[in-house]
C-alpha cells in the first residue's frame, strides 16, 4: 500500500482516480488545486504524487511537480494532462515528473503507471549489488540523488524518439548515457552507432555520415554506405557533436527535419529511420553566439537536455564506483575504508575516466593485495592545476563586453604563449574546439 496525493480541480474526475486508486488498494489524500497540495506536502510524506496539468486555468500543475520534487522524502510524481503535448511531457521531466498520463485515463493505464513508479522507487532502495550487477549493459552507476534523478530522465526520454542532448565534462560517462538511452529505447534490439564526430577529417565528413557512391571523388571507387545508413532503425550517437562543421549541420539538421539525406554525388534523396543523440563537452550555446554552431540545430538537438554530473558533485557515490570499477577491471582486491576515503578526497576533474585511469595505475603498481596509495605520490598529474591568473581584472572605463573580451584575450594569449603558438594544443588546454580558437584568434586580432 502506498500513500498517495491526488491533486485534481474537477470533482468527478477526482472521484473517479481517487476510487480507482483506492481499488488498487492505496492510500488517497486528495487536493483540489496547488495551495491544497503545498499544505498537504508539508503536513505529511507521500510514496507517490498524481497531479492533473491544467488547474485554475493554467499549468498549475507544473508547480505541483516541482514542488513535489522539492520535498524530502521525494515522492515519485505522475502527471495527467489533457494535451499530448511534447513540451507539456518535457517540461514536466525537467522539473522532475517520473511520467505522464494523457485524458482520458484508463484504469489499467493509471494502474500500470502508478505500479510502474512506486516500483522504479523500489529499484532506487535497493542493495549495491544489484545496481553493479546491472552496470554492464551500459547501466550508469551511482546511487546518489543528482544519479537518480538523470537515470529517470534518461530512461524517460528513452521510451520515445526524442532527441536527447547529452552534456557534461570529460569523463563524466556521456556515451555511457546514451548507450543507456539506446537500451531502455524500443529500438534497443537495433544498431547503436556511435560517431565520434571530433575523429573525423572535415573534408571526409559528409561522407562518413551520408555515404558515396562510386566515382563522387577521386579515391570512391566504389558506393559506401554511411554511418547513417548502417544506424537505420537504430540509434545514431553523435559525440562531440560542437566539432561537426558548419556545412554538415545543415545536412543533419534536414536529416532530423525530414528524415533524408543524400550520398555524396548521389542527385536522389534517400530516407533514413534514425534516432539522434548528440553529446558535448563545450559550451555549445556559446559557440551558438560565435557563429559556429547552427542556432536552429541547436534548438532541435536540445529537445531533451541531460547534463552529466561531476563526481565533484556526487562524491557519495565514489565508493561504489571504485568498488564496481575494480570488479569490471575482473580484479578482486579489496580496498579499505580509509584508501577509498583518500581516493574520495583527490580532485577528480576527469571524473569517472580518471577514477578509473587512477586505479588501474594503483593496480600496476601496488604490491601485494591491497592498494597502496601512497603510490599516487609520486605523480603530480593528480593535482593539475589549471594557472588562469586573472588579479586585478577591472572595468576600466570599457564596459562589460570589452572587460570580458580582454580577460577571453588574456586567457587566450597566455595558453599561445605555453603552447608555444600551436592552436590545437591551446584549444585543448582552454576547453574550446579547434574552430573556436580559430574564430576567437582572428576575431581578436591575435597571430597565430
Ligand atoms: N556513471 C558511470 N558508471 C559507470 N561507468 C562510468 C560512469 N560514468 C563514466 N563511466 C566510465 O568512465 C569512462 C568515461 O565515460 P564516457 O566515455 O562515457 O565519458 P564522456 O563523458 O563521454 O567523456 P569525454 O567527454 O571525455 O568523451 C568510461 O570507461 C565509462 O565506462
Ligand atoms: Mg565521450
Amino acid at each position: 500500500m502506498a500513500d498517495i496525493l491526488l491533486v485534481e480541480d474537477e470533482v468527478n474526475a477526482r472521484q473517479v482516480l481517487s476510487m480507482g486508486l483506492e481499488t488498487q488498494g492505496h492510500r488517497i489524500h486528495t487536493c483540489a488545486g496547488p495551495d491544497e497540495a503545498r499544505l498537504a506536502l508539508k503536513q505529511q510524506a507521500f510514496d507517490l504524487v498524481l497531479t492533473d496539468l491544467r488547474m485554475e486555468g493554467r499549468d498549475a500543475g507544473l508547480e505541483v511537480v516541482s514542488m513535489a520534487a522539492a520535498s524530502q522524502p521525494r515522492p515519485k510524481i505522475l502527471l495527467i494532462t489533457a494535451y499530448a503535448s511534447t513540451e507539456t511531457a518535457v517540461d514536466a521531466m525537467r522539473l522532475g515528473a517520473f511520467d505522464y498520463l494523457t485524458k482520458p485515463v484508463s484504469m489499467d493505464e493509471l494502474h500500470e503507471a502508478v505500479e510502474r513508479a512506486l516500483h522504479s522507487e523500489q529499484a532506487s532502495h535497493d542493495s549495491d549489488d544489484e545496481v553493479i550487477a546491472s552496470s554492464h549493459d551500459g547501466l550508469l552507476i551511482g546511487t546518489s540523488p543528482v544519479m537518480q534523478r538523470v537515470r529517470e530522465r534518461l530512461q524517460r526520454a528513452a521510451k520515445r524518439d526524442f532527441t536527447v542532448l547529452i552534456t557534461g565534462e570529460s569523463g563524466t560517462g556521456k556515451e555511457v548515457a546514451a548507450r543507456f538511452v539506446h537500451l531502455h529505447s524500443p529500438r534497443s534490439e537495433q544498431a547503436f552507432i556511435p560517431v565520434h564526430c571530433a575523429a573525423i577529417p572535415e573534408g571526409l565528413f559528409e561522407s562518413e555520415l551520408f555515404g558515396h557512391c562510386k566515382g563522387a571523388f577521386t579515391s570512391a571507387d566504389a558506393d559506401r554506405k554511411g554511418l547513417v545508413e548502417a544506424a537505420n532503425g537504430g540509434t545514431l550517437f553523435l559525440d562531440e557533436i560542437g566539432e561537426m562543421p558548419l556545412n554538415i549541420q545543415v545536412k543533419l539538421l534536414r536529416l532530423l527535419q525530414e528524415h533524408s539525406f543524400r550520398r555524396v554525388g548521389e542527385d536522389c534523396e534517400r530516407h533514413a529511420n534514425v534516432r539522434i543523440l548528440a553529446a558535448t563537452n563545450r559550451d555549445l550555446i556559446a559557440e551558438v553566439r560565435d557563429g559556429i554552431f547552427r542556432e536552429d540545430l541547436f534548438y532541435r538537438l536540445n529537445v531533451v537536455p541531460v547534463h552529466m554530473p561531476s563526481l565533484r558533485q556526487r562524491r557519495e557515490d565514489i565508493p561504489l564506483l571504485i568498488t564496481a570499477l575494480l570488479q569490471r577491471m575482473g580484479e578482486t582486491i579489496t580496498v579499505d575504508d580509509e584508501t577509498i576515503a583518500q581516493l574520495a578526497e583527490l580532485p577528480l576533474k576527469g571524473n569517472v575516466r580518471e577514477l578509473e585511469n587512477l586505479l588501474q595505475r594503483l593496480l600496476a603498481l601496488s604490491d601485494g593485495d591491497s592498494l597502496d596509495i601512497s603510490i599516487l605520490d609520486d605523480f603530480d598529474d593528480i593535482h593539475p592545476e589549471k594557472e588562469t591568473n586573472l588579479e586585478a581584472v577591472s572595468l576600466g572605463n570599457g564596459n562589460l563586453d570589452d572587460a570580458l573580451e580582454g580577460v577571453e584575450r588574456r586567457l587566450i594569449e597566455q595558453a599561445m604563449e605555453r603552447t608555444k603558438q600551436n592552436a590545437t594544443l591551446a584549444a585543448k588546454e582552454l576547453g574550446i574546439t579547434f574552430r573556436s580558437i580559430r574564430y576567437r584568434l582572428k576575431k581578436l586580432g591575435i597571430k597565430d
